[in-house]
């Protein structure tokens, strides 16, 4: 923990030297303890600079998403004041699952550098590969009915934007439901998935997961999503830190869920300023069907209003039914 706690100073205080004895008087522990711990972010790859008289300077890290990395920038959040940093998971929503129901508080993030069972909407995988894209997922226990937070999935697509637009200066683009685009590929998926009370049916928890390709390269993909799938490196042509990313997405989220639901509105035209789908010929694909639509618009409840070839109208809601261009992917 205090490696932890040692390199969120360093970071905080990034470009300056920091002695051993300040480091130990802020944080509470020896001064053999700050050396540990410098020792221990050293092996990890950090490169720490170190002066007489003067202390320890970081100078550059390895692209990692830890709670040192991320706790400075989100002092003060809700979303994100608890960190879990894995090295790998079968499923970051499963795993905030377990945490939930062993009665953790709401906030907490759960963030793993692989997934080796990621989930995606409708019964789908959700490839995860090490070391190159943002897999997370956050524990939200707002005291609202069931029905009320069917929209929340729609306000995280708008916060993944926020967040990527903050982090990497691009605005991504929303296919309905909740899949964000970038060059006219998928770039993210959100799964949203909620627990209610047996009894009561109230709701105990309700878990948003984002997964970001963030520097995966072609390869990275497997062969049957490689035409539709991109990342952010592959967009903008150069690699990003995915801490940076982690914390600018948990920020945008943490502003979205505080003013949930007051601020509909603002996220609603967010939402219609992003989503790229009306406006065009689409497939409606369930389990069992397909079916040709025109896509009209997204109404005040996030849902897809669309014209089916016998004139007839009607509001699809997220989680009934996905939505595919007629010519590509979006
Ligand atoms: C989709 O595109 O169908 C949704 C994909 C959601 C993937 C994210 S990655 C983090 C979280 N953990 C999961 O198992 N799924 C979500």
């Amino acid at each position: 923990m205090s490696r932890e706690t040692v390199l969120s100073l360093l970071r905080e205080r990034q470009g300056e030297y920091l002695s051993g004895e300040a480091m130990s008087r802020t944080l509470g522990i020896s001064r053999a303890g700050v050396w540990k711990a410098i020792e221990g972010l050293r092996q990890e790859g950090y490169v720490i600079s170190s002066a007489p008289n003067r202390g320890y300077r970081l100078e550059q890290g390895p692209d990692l998403v830890r709670a040192g990395e991320l706790s400075g920038p989100l002092a003060g959040c809700l979303v994100g004041r608890e960190l879990l940093c894995l090295d790998t998971v079968d499923s970051t929503n499963t795993e905030c699952k377990r945490q939930a129901m062993a009665g953790a508080a709401e906030g907490l993030v759960v963030i793993s550098d692989e997934q080796t069972g990621g989930r995606g909407r409708l019964g789908r995988s959700f490839q995860s590969p090490k070391g190159c894209g943002l897999y997370l997922s956050a524990l939200l226990r707002p005291r609202l009915d069931p029905g009320e937070v069917t929209d929340f999935t729609a306000w995280a697509a708008v916060a993944v934007c926020d967040g990527i637009q903050a982090a990497c200066g691009v605005r991504p683009q929303i296919k309905w439901t909740n899949d964000i685009i970038l060059g006219g590929k998928k770039l993210v998926g959100i799964l949203t998935e909620l627990g209610l009370e047996s009894e009561s049916n109230a709701l105990e928890y309700l878990i948003p997961g984002i997964g970001i390709n963030v520097n995966h390269q072609p390869e990275d993909f497997s062969p049957e999503i490689r035409d539709i799938a991109t990342s952010l490196a592959q967009q903008l042509g150069k690699t990003v830190r995915r801490s940076e990313l982690a914390a600018q997405v948990i920020l945008a989220l943490d502003r979205a869920y505080r003013g949930f639901p007051e601020n509909k509105g603002e996220y609603l035209e967010k939402y219609r300023s992003d989503c790229i789908t009306p406006g065009h010929q689409v497939q409606l694909i369930t389990p069992v069907s397909r079916q040709e639509a025109w896509a009209v618009e997204v109404d005040d409840q996030f849902r897809l209003v669309v014209e089916l070839p016998d004139g007839e109208r009607k509001a699809l809601s997220a989680g009934e039914v996905s939505v595919r261009g007629m010519y590509g992917y979006v």
